[in-house]
């Protein structure tokens, strides 16, 4: 009999799919974002100062964005305050985002095809821990429209004369 019950017990095991749990916001978990944070250089635009600082900044300033803005040939991006923006968002919200933005330059978002669902909800947990802070970043502002300093402009180099043909 008992040996049915292993048997079934077995079965069972076997059929039902593994599914991991979502991880959870330990201190270990708020340290591993922490890291990703730090070496995916997201504190190097969002963070104000950084780059300045020597890549430190006091918590009420870590990633409350606006710190490097960009102007080139798509207009003149504000990285985003991202104290602000994973509060209106569950950690799934942040994971589908985080998977599917193709948010203008000079944003990477490609890096987080590199990270797998445990290290994008940790950089979730990592932000939230930090708390609100900070006003939102300016609004993206289109190509030709003045747009409020400091930022960094690519320049591009003129067209190529038009050929005659001759
Ligand atoms: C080289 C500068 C730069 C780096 C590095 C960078 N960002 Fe950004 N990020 C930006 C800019 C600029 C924007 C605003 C883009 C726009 O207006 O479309 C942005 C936007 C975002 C957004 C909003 C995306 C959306 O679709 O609205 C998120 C989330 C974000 N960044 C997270 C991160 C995280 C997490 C990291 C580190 C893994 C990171 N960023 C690294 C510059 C950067």
């Amino acid at each position: 009999m008992s040996k049915c019950i292993w048997m079934l017990a077995a079965l069972v095991a076997g059929t039902v799919p593994a599914v991991a749990a979502p991880p959870g916001p330990g201190a270990r978990t708020i340290e591993h974002g922490r890291k990703l944070v730090t070496i995916a250089g997201c504190n190097d635009c969002h963070t104000p100062g950084w780059t300045e600082h020597g890549g430190t900044a006091p918590k009420d300033q870590l990633l409350v964005g606006g710190g490097l803005a960009f102007q080139g040939p798509w207009g003149t991006t504000y990285p985003t305050n991202l104290r602000l923006y994973v509060q209106s968002l569950t950690v799934e919200q942040w994971t589908q985002t985080v998977r599917t933005t193709k948010a203008r330059p000079m944003m990477p978002w490609w890096v987080f095809r590199a990270m797998n669902d445990h290290d994008i909800a940790s950089i979730y947990y990592y932000i939230r821990s930090l708390g609100p802070a900070g006003d939102p970043a300016p609004g993206y502002i289109p190509p030709g429209r003045p747009a409020p300093p400091p930022y960094l402009k690519l320049v591009m180099p003129p067209p190529a004369p038009a050929t005659t043909g001759s």
